[in-house]
């Protein structure tokens, strides 16, 4: 009898073994997509800025960035005498009122660079909604400044998909990455050089792509690629948190195996 309860056990064990070490041979795609969110035009600034508030504590990706407040701007406190962020929005470009710059700020942050910092922003309506961009910049104007965004300048972004129900959010992630599977192209469209130098073009946050399939296998680049997280690589500790979590979700499968066969014949 106990014979027979220790192959039962024997079976069960070798089972959850076996489910285990394939489960943990899957890669695991950490990156959230943000909710969608869809207002209706008389939607109160409360609403807004609560969403915003959500968006920019996860999902969104802001705090990545501007939560240590040194390789981007503190948005939660004063930033070099210049004030909160909801105030001094109003005074960053000649021109363009609070709302506008925050606007800008999200979709083109490179028209307008703060003082110290480097370009390492992406236009943020690659992957956030209308909704959600408005959300965020009622969020940011409620720290310190008056919320001046309505249900109006969502509307007004017009053609179907602001009524939030149209685009769901991995669809808009995906858009702009464009289908190519010439791996310049997708790497291009995905300004992974706005990090990584290769033949002399690029900015060197991250490591070279020069050489690098010398350094590095073709499954540790894919890893790299698809949870940067994971590990950093030497000598970029603290930039671990920089490289966008993203890209599992953004490019097809055939675009990734793309860049990762184009990166591993670098040598
Ligand atoms: C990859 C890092 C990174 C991420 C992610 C990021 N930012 Fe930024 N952001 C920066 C840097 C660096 C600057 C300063 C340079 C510039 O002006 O573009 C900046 C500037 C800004 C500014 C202008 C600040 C000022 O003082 O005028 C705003 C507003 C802003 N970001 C909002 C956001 C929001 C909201 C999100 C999330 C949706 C976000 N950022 C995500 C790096 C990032
Ligand atoms: C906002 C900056 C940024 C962008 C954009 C970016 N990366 Fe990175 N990347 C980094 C940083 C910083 C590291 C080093 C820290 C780490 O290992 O996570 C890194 C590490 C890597 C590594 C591992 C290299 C090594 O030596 O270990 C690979 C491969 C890589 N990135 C590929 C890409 C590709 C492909 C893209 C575009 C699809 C891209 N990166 C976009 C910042 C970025």
């Amino acid at each position: 009898m106990w014979q027979t309860n220790l192959k039962v056990l024997a079976v069960v064990l070798g089972t959850l073994a076996v489910f285990t070490i394939v489960s943990s041979s899957i890669p695991q795609l950490q990156s959230v997509v943000p909710e969608d969110l869809s207002f209706s035009g008389d939607v109160t600034a409360e609403v807004l800025v609560a969403a915003g508030q959500t968006l920019f504590e996860g999902a969104g990706g802001c705090a990545d960035c501007h939560g240590s407040g040194t390789r981007a701007p503190n948005l939660l406190a004063d930033e070099a005498g210049t004030g909160l962020i909801g105030v001094r929005c109003a005074s960053r470009v000649a021109g363009q009122d609070c709302k506008a710059y925050l606007y800008a700020s999200l979709v083109d942050p490179n028209a307008y660079l703060v003082e110290g910092y480097v370009p390492i922003m992406a236009d943020m309506s690659r992957t956030l909604s209308s909704e959600q961009l408005w959300a965020l910049v009622a969020y940011l104007q409620s720290l310190g400044g008056e919320v001046t965004v309505t249900g109006a300048d969502i509307e007004s972004e017009g053609s179907g998909e602001s009524t939030g129900a149209a685009v769901p959010a991995s669809a808009a992630a995906a858009g702009p990455t464009s289908t190519s599977t010439d791996p310049v192209e997708i790497m291009t469209a995905n300004a992974c050089l706005a990090c990584h130098i290769m033949d002399g073009a690029g900015a060197p946050i991250g490591p070279s792509f020069d050489g690098i399939g010398g350094r590095l296998s073709a499954d540790y680049i894919r890893e790299s690629i698809l949870d940067p997280r994971a590990g950093a690589s030497e000598g970029f500790g603290a930039l671990i948190q920089l490289m966008p979590a993203t890209f599992g979700e953004q490019l097809s499968a055939a675009q990734l195996e793309a860049i990762v066969q184009f990166l591993t014949d670098r040598r």
